[in-house]
């Protein structure tokens, strides 16, 4: 027997990808997310490109991927704007130290960061880096702000990271950010 997964039909998701060695994690993320039926619009900053192609991705999510936001297409609203009016949900899996950094400073140099001022519906942010950067105090004040703003956190996993590290700042497990998404969307 199928299982039937069509909690997230006919919800958008905006995922953002930043650039982490987790990128490639994005991957699974949005396979996860179109099996139960959710649209998923890939957004990914330039960093995040070195990790993984947008080709994977727009493959994956059936869509093409934003990146520059200076490709504005044919429409008379800017597409971070656009993006950002539609979206039922905006995740951010893995976010960088850097992301969050200018999320918290209301910095908006590109695609993402601008469509995440634009938002004003619910923000999942799934932070990803070495334990350091993540515990910096820098870092901490960052993520203490966005929770003040009422964003959901996935907190990082404890393990090895890709760094040779061992402690906190894995990228939660996709599964773990899937059930957030549920629980917020479902
Ligand atoms: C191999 C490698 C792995 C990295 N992994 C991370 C990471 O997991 N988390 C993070 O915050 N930064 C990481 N960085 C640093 C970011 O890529 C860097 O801050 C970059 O400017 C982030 O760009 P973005 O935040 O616009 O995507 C890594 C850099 C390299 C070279």
């Amino acid at each position: 027997m199928v299982a039937v997964m069509s909690q997230l039909v006919g919800k958008r998701i905006t995922l953002g990808v930043t650039g982490s060695i987790a990128a490639y994690k994005a991957a699974d993320l949005i396979s996860q997310l179109v099996k139960y039926g959710a649209e998923v619009q890939v957004v990914m900053t330039k960093g995040a490109t070195q990790f993984i192609t947008p080709t994977t991705l727009q493959v994956l999510s059936r869509r093409p991927v934003g990146i520059d936001i200076w490709a504005e297409g044919t429409n008379s609203v800017p597409s971070h704007i656009e993006i950002a009016d539609t979206t039922d949900l905006l995740l951010v899996a893995p976010l960088t130290a850097n992301v969050m950094a200018e999320f918290a400073h209301g910095l908006a140099p590109d695609l993402l960061t601008s469509i995440y001022l634009a938002t004003r519906g619910p923000v999942l942010l799934c932070p990803a880096m070495n334990g350091k950067m993540y515990e910096h105090p820098a870092t901490q004040a960052n993520l203490k702000a966005l929770r003040s703003r009422g964003h959901a956190i996935v907190e990082p996993a404890e393990g090895m990271l890709a760094c040779g590290y061992e402690g906190l700042g894995k990228l939660a497990p996709v599964d773990e950010i899937v059930s957030r998404v549920l629980s917020i969307l479902g």
